[in-house]
């Protein structure tokens, strides 16, 4: 009996010192996911290499169709966005509505916490 009340207090004394990292627990699902759904056709974002989509690395706020070495299909080049957080959770909400013509030929992620999580992912894994 002793036990499980200890336990409890450890529980809680674990909450308490983590409850304030909820965005670490976001970038630790937005990695779960991207390594689910996007990794297929990107590497990681901390990796600088193209795969079959471009290096995503450093993406948040930069300009679309700009990595090095890569070859964006035309819809891309033309379409002139810059990857906000925003225009990043449309374009992986839905890419061809986002950037019709677009090469990222994929089903979009409609749940929004999902979507949040992957952008936060991506946003700090930038080293
Ligand atoms: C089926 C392969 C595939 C999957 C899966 C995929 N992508 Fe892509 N992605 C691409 C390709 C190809 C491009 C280049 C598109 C173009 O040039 O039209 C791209 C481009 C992008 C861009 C724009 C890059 C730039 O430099 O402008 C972002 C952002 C992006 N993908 C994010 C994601 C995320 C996040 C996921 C997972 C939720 C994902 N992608 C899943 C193939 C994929």
């Amino acid at each position: 009996m002793k036990k499980c009340v200890m336990t409890i207090i450890v529980v809680t004394i674990v909450t308490a010192a983590f409850g304030g990292s909820v965005r670490a627990q976001d970038v630790d699902n937005g990695k779960k996911i991207f390594m689910k759904l996007c990794i297929a056709c990107h590497y990681p974002p901390n990796d600088e290499r193209n795969w079959f989509g471009p290096s995503l690395h450093g993406i948040v706020n930069r300009r679309s169709a700009q990595y090095k070495d890569y070859s964006y299909s035309a819809a891309m080049k033309n379409s002139n966005i810059i990857w906000t957080e925003e225009n990043l959770d449309k374009f992986i909400k839905s890419p061809d509505i986002t950037v019709p013509g677009t090469k990222m030929d994929c089903v979009g992620i409609s749940t929004p916490k999902d979507r949040a999580d992957i952008i936060s992912y991506l946003n700090d894994n930038v080293n």
